[in-house]
């Protein structure tokens, strides 16, 4: 894989980054997001030692929406992404496969899975590969219950579920592991991260390391951080994952993208979501 420079290769479409350099004057910063009252949300702190030098501080997506989207997520009542995690409770007390078991059966309440959200992806010794939430579940579903049809990948399903693991470690300091057996996933994860995709010859960097805060198409980029996932997102309607999130983003830039739940988007969410080393989970987060 080549790593091309960006310096000069932008495309006139997407002029309104072509300006290197951070544009916080816009943002307002400091605010502080405490969830119904009571889960305290880190949503700006100082990075992880790999980007000292890089950044001064990390921020959550929610820094950078407006009022209105930064007030959903505040309150459970308001926030739309409860609804699928309430399916995802539901889901989650049902007995499915040929084993007759629910995960409640295994895992007794989501509760017992709150720490999840926070250390995924994680390196699994069983299966010698960093894996996902959603890879986990899988592996349950498949190893443990005996379903024969389990969940897609990006379903709705596997959504409901992944945010309802998400909503019970909200407010835990995200904290995943890149050292040891992860190390090999984390660097193909940062190469990815650093590569210019599509026909703007744009990388993850680009954008959301060189440019956030400053204005693309009237939306505030943001460092383009996990921590939020499953979101849901207004222009959806919907939750949405993580790799529907980066295939969106790849496919803005006229590139083609890797595949949703490959080895490759696996080891770009290792790595993206380490940038977040720090912040809180926050899933379901509110964006646009
Ligand atoms: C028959 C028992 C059983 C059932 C049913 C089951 N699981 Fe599991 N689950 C396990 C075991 C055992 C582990 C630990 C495996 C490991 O450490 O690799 C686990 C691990 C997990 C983890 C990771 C926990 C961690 O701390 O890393 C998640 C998330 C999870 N299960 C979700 C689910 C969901 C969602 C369902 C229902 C779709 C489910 N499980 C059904 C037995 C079960
Ligand atoms: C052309 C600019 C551009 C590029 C290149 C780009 N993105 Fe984005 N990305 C955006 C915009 C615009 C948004 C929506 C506003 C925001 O949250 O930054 C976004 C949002 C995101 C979000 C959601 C953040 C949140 O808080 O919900 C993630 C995660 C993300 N991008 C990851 C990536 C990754 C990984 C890559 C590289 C594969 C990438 N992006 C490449 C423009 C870009």
């Amino acid at each position: 894989m080549t790593r091309k420079t960006l310096l000069g290769g932008v495309s006139a479409a997407v002029v309104a980054v072509a300006a290197a350099g951070v544009g916080l004057a816009d943002i307002r910063t400091g605010d502080s997001l405490v969830i119904n009252g009571e889960i305290e949300i880190v949503t700006e702190t100082a990075p992880p030692p790999f980007l000292e030098g890089v950044f001064s501080t990390i921020y959550s997506g929610w820094v950078f929406r407006t009022d209105e989207t930064r007030a959903m997520e505040a309150d459970d009542f308001d926030n739309p992404g409860m609804l699928y995690v309430e399916q995802g409770l539901e889901a989650f007390n049902t007995a499915m496969g040929t084993e007759g078991n629910s995960c409640a059966t295994c895992h007794e309440t989501p509760e017992t899975l709150s720490t999840v959200r926070a250390t995924y992806p994680q390196w699994d010794e069983e299966h010698g590969t960093v894996q996902t939430v959603e890879m986990q579940i899988l592996e349950c579903q498949t190893e443990r219950m005996g379903v024969a049809e389990p969940y897609g990948y990006d379903s709705q399903e596997m959504r409901n579920m992944a945010a309802l693991i998400a909503s019970v470690g909200r407010g835990q300091t995200i904290n995943v592991a890149i050292d040891g057996p992860a190390a090999e996933t984390w660097a193909l994860g940062e190469e990815i991260y650093y590569t210019a995709y599509g026909q703007m010859e744009l990388s993850c960097a680009h954008c959301h390391e060189r440019n956030y805060g400053n204005l693309i198409r009237a939306d505030h980029l943001s460092q383009g951080q996990v921590n939020g996932f499953p979101t849901y997102r207004l222009k959806n309607a919907n939750i949405v994952s993580v790799h529907n999130r980066f295939r969106g983003c790849i496919r803005d830039t006229r590139g083609e993208p890797y595949a949703i739940g490959s080895p490759e988007f696996v080891a770009l969410e290792l790595y993206v979501a380490s940038r977040g080393n720090g912040l809180s989970v926050e899933g379901p987060a509110v964006r646009n």
